[in-house]
Protein backbone atom coordinates (compact mmCIF):
# COMPACT_ATOMS: atom_id res chain seq x y z
CA UNK A 1 0.00 0.00 0.00
CA UNK A 2 2.95 2.06 1.02
CA UNK A 3 4.69 1.65 -1.84
CA UNK A 4 1.79 2.24 -4.37
CA UNK A 5 0.75 5.59 -2.73
CA UNK A 6 4.63 6.38 -3.48
CA UNK A 7 4.58 5.76 -7.33
CA UNK A 8 1.38 7.75 -7.54
CA UNK A 9 2.64 10.81 -6.16
CA UNK A 10 6.10 10.11 -8.38
CA UNK A 11 3.71 10.03 -11.39
CA UNK A 12 2.14 13.08 -10.34
CA UNK A 13 5.71 14.99 -10.45
CA UNK A 14 6.67 14.27 -13.22
CA UNK A 15 3.64 15.32 -15.37
CA UNK A 16 3.92 18.64 -13.39
CA UNK A 17 7.19 19.06 -14.60
CA UNK A 18 6.45 18.44 -18.34
CA UNK A 19 3.53 21.02 -18.05
CA UNK A 20 6.15 23.40 -16.30
CA UNK A 21 8.06 22.64 -19.88
CA UNK A 22 5.63 23.89 -22.50
CA UNK A 23 5.51 27.19 -20.09
CA UNK A 24 9.56 27.35 -20.77
CA UNK A 25 8.46 29.57 -23.92
CA UNK A 26 6.06 32.38 -22.64
CA UNK A 27 4.35 34.08 -26.07
CA UNK A 28 5.95 37.45 -26.79
CA UNK A 29 4.35 40.02 -24.82
CA UNK A 30 3.71 43.97 -26.28
CA UNK A 31 3.09 47.00 -24.45
CA UNK A 32 -1.23 46.40 -24.23
CA UNK A 33 -0.19 43.83 -22.00
CA UNK A 34 0.90 46.39 -19.36
CA UNK A 35 4.79 45.70 -19.19
CA UNK A 36 5.11 49.10 -16.84
CA UNK A 37 3.48 50.56 -13.88
CA UNK A 38 1.76 53.48 -13.58
CA UNK A 39 3.80 54.85 -11.23
CA UNK A 40 7.16 54.51 -13.83
CA UNK A 41 4.95 55.91 -16.32
CA UNK A 42 4.25 59.13 -13.94
CA UNK A 43 7.69 59.36 -13.44
CA UNK A 44 8.61 59.14 -16.89
CA UNK A 45 6.52 61.90 -17.98
CA UNK A 46 8.22 64.07 -15.65
CA UNK A 47 11.68 63.07 -17.35
CA UNK A 48 10.36 63.80 -20.87
CA UNK A 49 9.03 67.13 -20.15
CA UNK A 50 11.93 68.07 -18.80
CA UNK A 51 14.83 66.02 -20.49
CA UNK A 52 13.09 65.33 -23.88
CA UNK A 53 10.12 68.23 -24.67
CA UNK A 54 12.60 71.19 -25.73
CA UNK A 55 13.98 69.56 -28.60
CA UNK A 56 10.85 67.12 -29.50
CA UNK A 57 8.21 69.73 -28.34
CA UNK A 58 5.63 70.08 -24.75
CA UNK A 59 3.44 68.06 -27.30
CA UNK A 60 5.78 65.50 -28.10
CA UNK A 61 4.44 65.67 -32.05
CA UNK A 62 8.06 66.39 -33.40
CA UNK A 63 10.17 70.04 -33.01
CA UNK A 64 12.38 71.92 -34.88
CA UNK A 65 14.72 71.11 -37.37
CA UNK A 66 12.71 67.83 -38.50
CA UNK A 67 13.05 66.23 -34.63
CA UNK A 68 10.45 63.67 -34.55
CA UNK A 69 7.82 62.47 -33.35
CA UNK A 70 7.47 60.61 -29.66
CA UNK A 71 3.71 59.73 -29.99
CA UNK A 72 0.98 60.01 -32.86
CA UNK A 73 0.77 57.92 -36.04
CA UNK A 74 4.46 58.39 -37.54
CA UNK A 75 6.07 57.24 -34.28
CA UNK A 76 3.70 53.77 -33.90
CA UNK A 77 4.53 53.13 -37.82
CA UNK A 78 7.56 52.94 -37.09
CA UNK A 79 8.91 51.76 -33.96
CA UNK A 80 5.04 49.73 -33.63
CA UNK A 81 6.46 46.44 -34.58
CA UNK A 82 9.88 46.59 -33.02
CA UNK A 83 10.99 45.33 -29.94
CA UNK A 84 11.32 48.05 -26.59
CA UNK A 85 14.44 46.75 -26.48
CA UNK A 86 15.64 48.48 -29.54
CA UNK A 87 13.68 52.12 -28.74
CA UNK A 88 15.63 51.40 -25.17
CA UNK A 89 19.08 51.21 -26.87
CA UNK A 90 17.84 54.10 -29.59
CA UNK A 91 17.13 56.04 -26.51
CA UNK A 92 20.33 55.47 -23.98
CA UNK A 93 22.57 55.75 -27.49
CA UNK A 94 21.60 58.48 -28.79
CA UNK A 95 19.51 60.71 -26.55
CA UNK A 96 19.53 63.41 -25.77
CA UNK A 97 21.10 64.42 -28.81
CA UNK A 98 23.82 67.04 -27.07
CA UNK A 99 24.48 64.44 -24.31
CA UNK A 100 24.02 60.50 -25.38
CA UNK A 101 23.60 58.42 -21.94
CA UNK A 102 23.88 61.28 -19.66
CA UNK A 103 20.43 60.20 -17.67
CA UNK A 104 20.49 56.57 -15.59
CA UNK A 105 19.42 53.26 -16.83
CA UNK A 106 16.27 53.82 -14.81
CA UNK A 107 15.33 57.15 -15.60
CA UNK A 108 15.45 55.97 -19.88
CA UNK A 109 13.12 52.61 -18.66
CA UNK A 110 11.00 55.40 -17.10
CA UNK A 111 10.95 57.94 -20.41
CA UNK A 112 10.13 54.50 -22.20
CA UNK A 113 6.98 53.54 -20.25
C1 LIG B 1 18.87 68.39 -28.19
C2 LIG B 1 17.66 67.90 -28.83
C3 LIG B 1 17.08 66.58 -28.38
C4 LIG B 1 16.79 66.18 -27.10
C5 LIG B 1 16.99 66.94 -25.80
C6 LIG B 1 16.22 64.84 -27.21
N1 LIG B 1 16.15 64.45 -28.51
FE1 LIG B 1 15.41 62.68 -29.23
N2 LIG B 1 15.90 63.25 -31.12
C7 LIG B 1 16.46 64.45 -31.49
C8 LIG B 1 16.71 64.45 -32.93
C9 LIG B 1 17.33 65.60 -33.73
C10 LIG B 1 16.30 63.18 -33.41
C11 LIG B 1 16.39 62.68 -34.87
C12 LIG B 1 17.76 62.13 -35.14
C13 LIG B 1 17.97 60.76 -34.56
O1 LIG B 1 17.10 59.89 -34.67
O2 LIG B 1 19.03 60.54 -33.96
C14 LIG B 1 15.79 62.45 -32.25
C15 LIG B 1 15.26 61.16 -32.30
C16 LIG B 1 14.72 60.50 -31.22
C17 LIG B 1 14.13 59.20 -31.28
C18 LIG B 1 13.95 58.37 -32.53
C19 LIG B 1 12.61 58.73 -33.12
C20 LIG B 1 12.39 58.15 -34.47
O3 LIG B 1 11.22 57.98 -34.82
O4 LIG B 1 13.36 57.87 -35.15
C21 LIG B 1 13.73 58.86 -30.04
C22 LIG B 1 13.01 57.59 -29.60
C23 LIG B 1 14.09 59.94 -29.18
N3 LIG B 1 14.68 60.92 -29.92
C24 LIG B 1 13.85 59.97 -27.82
C25 LIG B 1 14.28 60.99 -26.99
C26 LIG B 1 14.11 60.97 -25.55
C27 LIG B 1 13.42 59.87 -24.78
C28 LIG B 1 14.66 62.12 -25.08
C29 LIG B 1 14.78 62.54 -23.63
C30 LIG B 1 15.51 61.64 -22.76
C31 LIG B 1 15.18 62.86 -26.22
N4 LIG B 1 14.92 62.15 -27.36
C32 LIG B 1 15.80 64.11 -26.13
C33 LIG B 1 16.74 65.52 -30.65
C34 LIG B 1 16.65 65.50 -29.28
Amino acid sequence: MRIRLLTVASVTVVIALNAGAGWAQPAPRSVKDGVFSAAQAARGEEIILTECARCHSPSLLGGENNTPPLVGEVFQKKWGGLSLDELFEKMVKTMPTDSPGRLSKTEYADALA
